[in-house]
């Protein structure tokens, strides 16, 4: 592993510059030393230690059963190959149902290496993002396709399609932003709900199958490299074209959303 550092390290002001200034960045998940040095690097922003550990990792059919235990470990395995990058983690299923619980959860991935946290929900996280805010903790929303509540959506489906479903989701990311999150993900929406909402919204925008106008990508690790066992309609692999392996794929993939040829009008939902 190299022992480069880049002289800066990506913050939510750098983030909200790029905002400012009509620039894409470019996230990806990422669960351990070796890859966190490869992809922050390769110059990847944000590097989500993402709870789709439970899928990709650990071999699960969903986000479900992954644990604190399980998120502060790789947190912290993130932590140690890091290069600079923002260093975002989620909090998983059920570890923010309570106010306690959420406070003490959400210091324990501060102190493993996290710089912000990540929930999944709508209205619902309000209250939740104000308590983090409040104390000192970033947030970010996850939107859209919330994975943690797969089993009451009824499957991995896209969401926003219909009118009433996209207002709502207009309006819970604008109560979000309202209540203090520093960041907005929104995943598997219609290209034109996530422009409307990131044309709108002052805080930066990451998007996952949610078209091109997003302030920023991310995609799970896995997929970028071809060798998740699905592959969704977002999904491109960098893997295939790449003439210098991965550190070239991750390279190719950092262009590919600062030059917005990455999504291509495959990659989204109308
Ligand atoms: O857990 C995860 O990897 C995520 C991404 C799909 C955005 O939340």
């Amino acid at each position: 592993m190299s022992s480069h550092k880049p002289s800066k390290s990506v913050t939510l002001s750098t983030l909200q510059n790029l905002k400012r200034n009509g620039e894409k960045f470019a996230c990806l998940t990422a669960y351990d030393a070796c890859f966190a040095s490869i992809l922050s690097e390769a110059g990847v922003e944000v590097l989500l230690v993402g709870d789709s550990l439970g899928m990709v990792l650990q071999g699960h059919d969903s986000t479900l059963p992954v644990t604190m235990k399980d998120m502060i470990y790789h947190t912290r395995c993130v932590k140690r190959g890091n290069k600079g990058a923002l260093l975002m983690a989620d909090l998983p299923f059920m570890s923010y149902a309570s106010e306690s619980q959420t406070l003490e959860n959400a210091a324990a991935l501060m102190r493993a290496g996290a710089h912000i946290v990540k929930l999944e929900g709508g209205a619902w996280i309000a209250s939740t993002t104000k308590l983090l805010a409040e104390r000192g903790i970033p947030v970010c929303a996850h939107m859209g396709l919330t994975p943690q509540s797969v089993n009451r959506i009824g499957g991995f489906n896209v969401q926003g399609r219909d009118t009433k479903q996209a207002q709502l989701i207009i309006e819970e990311a604008h109560l979000l932003q309202d209540s203090g999150a520093n960041i907005l993900l929104l995943e598997c929406v219609p290209r034109e709900l996530a422009k409307t909402i990131t044309d709108s919204l002052e805080i930066p925008v990451i998007g996952i199958g949610a078209g091109p106008d997003t302030t920023a990508q991310i995609m799970v690790l896995h997929d970028v490299l071809g060798i998740s066992p699905i592959t969704p309609k977002f999904v491109k692999n960098f893997l295939l074209d790449s003439s210098n392996g991965i550190p070239g794929a991750i390279k190719s993939y950092v262009k590919a959303v600062k030059d917005q040829s990455f999504p291509a009008e495959e990659h989204w939902f109308n």
